[in-house]
């Protein structure tokens, strides 16, 4: 069933775990996504990026997302990731996107407040969730390159003013993560979560979870995690597996078999350390 983020990631938040968000690039990831959600009773939130719409066909996008999301027999919130436009955010909401994300940490503080405020404004219309994000969370989204965790992370007073002047649900704040995969592992400033967390309320997300060591993300929901977003890992799955298994077979419905499989096995895994299973 499809919800708005919101309601899953309070009852996360209540329960001390997290909601894994996986991005999706293509039908297999997606509903390796779904089925493994399914299996392992998770909610789970399906999300995808403007850049990505854009490529791979916006309304085709949506309306397979939707369709799946409406589908399952778990909680499934499908959401806008990183979009830096409010047009992007306009046109998911029109198209069923139950949660979206304004991405203008790259602004000043003010006129990220105004793009969150604005942001709430559109999607209460919906009855959508909202995301923001504050500082900067480095490597690139959308591609496999990253450099290292960039330095400027969220500051607290600067965090709380966005969230209380904006009203947004939910909230990133750049704690050391970084898109992409790590070339070095990540330094994540525990307690800077943790103290974000006791000042805003409202659900914390981490950005850039491929390849954070499992500890880590324990730790980080521990502090007040409830949505660690995982991209890149579930591409590099399925590009491993589509080039294995097209040595030996071309027929699409048994590769696409084969592929869902290893991208599903990542997805178990994440669902594991968010602490989700069962929670549906
Ligand atoms: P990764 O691609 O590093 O897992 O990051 C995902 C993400 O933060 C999507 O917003
Ligand atoms: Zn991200």
């Amino acid at each position: 069933m499809l919800e708005p983020s919101i309601q899953i990631l309070n009852k996360a938040k209540q329960g001390q775990y997290a909601v894994p968000a996986f991005n999706f690039h293509n039908l297999e990831i997606l509903q390796a996504i779904i089925e493994t959600a399914e299996k392992r009773r998770s909610p789970v939130i399906l999300q995808i990026t403007p850049t990505y719409l854009d490529k791979i066909g916006d309304v085709a996008a949506a309306a397979m997302a939707r369709g799946v999301a409406k589908a399952a027999k778990i909680p499934v919130a499908l959401h806008l990731d990183h979009s830096n436009s409010l047009e992007w955010i306009q046109w998911a909401l029109e198209h069923g996107f139950t949660s979206v994300m304004i991405d203008a940490s790259a602004l000043p503080l003010n006129e990220n407040i105004a793009h969150a405020r604005k942001t709430v404004e559109l999607a209460r219309i919906y009855g959508a969730t909202t995301e923001a994000e504050l500082g900067h969370i480095g490597g690139i989204e959308d591609s496999q390159e990253t450099g290292n965790p960039a330095r400027a992370l969220a500051d607290p007073s600067g965090a709380l003013k966005l969230v209380t002047e904006s009203g947004i649900d939910t909230f990133a704040p750049a704690v050391g993560t970084a898109h992409g995969l790590y070339k070095f592992p990540p330094k994540i400033n525990f307690s800077l979560i943790e103290k974000i967390g006791t000042l805003v309320k409202v659900p914390l997300v981490l950005h850039g979870g491929s390849g954070i060591p499992a500890d880590m993300i324990r730790e980080a929901i521990r502090k007040g995690i409830a949505k660690v977003n995982i991209g890149t890992e579930l591409k590099a799955a399925w590009a491993r597996s589509m080039a294995e298994t097209l040595i030996t077979e071309q027929e699409p419905w048994k590769v696409v078999l084969k592929v869902r499989e290893a991208v599903g096995q990542v997805v178990a895994h994440k669902i594991g350390l968010c602490g989700s299973e069962g929670k549906a």
